[in-house]
């Protein structure tokens, strides 16, 4: 008798789950960001020369190019690593408040384009914790939106949105990306 009672409740709450489950997504996340920071992010690529200060360097090259120089063309094939100081304003020199820390690949023949792994790593004050990103960087437009996949720490779950810009580059020594992020999932 008991048993025969479970199943219509347990159809029930198979039912009530699947609306939840539904209505959950359907409303969310909310048009409006959580969460808005803008960051700077500097990059020096070592060219052979520069050991003092390159904060990235080349560790995979196609047979055609090497470490000390970016294949042609378009970069393609060279895998970059990172750890590159974030500022909150654009000079390269002011006390960064943590690092990016991840990849870039060159993975277009016809134009420059990469594809970004990383993470923001904080260390400051004001954040303490991680957020980590992926996505295609076409570089040559103006704008580029990459996913904010997840966080830890003041940043715990987070997901978002960050818009990259070129804010500045020495031929391809350096470049300073202006990252614009606006997260729609904030637990914390
Ligand atoms: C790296 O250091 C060299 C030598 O000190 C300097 O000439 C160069 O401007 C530095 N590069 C950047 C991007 O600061
Ligand atoms: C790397 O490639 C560049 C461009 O082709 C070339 O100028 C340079 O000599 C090469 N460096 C080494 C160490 O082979
Ligand atoms: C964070 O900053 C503190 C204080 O400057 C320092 O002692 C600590 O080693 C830093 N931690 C990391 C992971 O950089
Ligand atoms: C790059 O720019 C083109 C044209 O402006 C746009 O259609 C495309 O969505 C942009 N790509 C990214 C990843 O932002």
């Amino acid at each position: 008798m008991a048993a025969k009672a479970l199943i219509p409740a347990l159809f029930f709450c198979f039912l009530f789950s699947i609306s939840t489950i539904s209505h959950s997504y359907r409303f969310y996340p909310p048009a409006k960001p959580c969460k808005e920071l803008v960051f700077f992010f500097h990059d020096i690529l070592y060219k052979g020369y520069n050991r003092d200060n390159a904060t990235a360097a080349i560790v995979g090259a196609p047979d055609w190019g090497n470490k000390t120089a970016v294949a042609s063309p378009f970069n393609f094939g060279d895998l970059v690593v990172f750890d590159d100081p974030i500022t909150l304003d654009n000079n390269l020199h002011s006390p960064p408040v943590g690092r990016a820390q991840g990849m870039y690949l060159y993975d277009q023949q016809t134009t420059y384009s990469a594809w970004l792994s990383f993470s923001l790593v904080f260390n400051s004050t004001e954040h303490k914790g991680s957020l980590n990103f992926a996505g295609a960087d076409p570089l040559l437009n103006k704008t580029r939106d990459i996913s904010v996949i997840g966080g830890t720490g003041d940043f715990f779950m987070a997901r978002g949105i960050a818009t990259l810009s070129t804010d500045a580059f020495e031929g391809d020594v350096y470049f300073r990306l202006r990252v614009d992020i606006k997260l729609y999932e904030c637990w914390k």
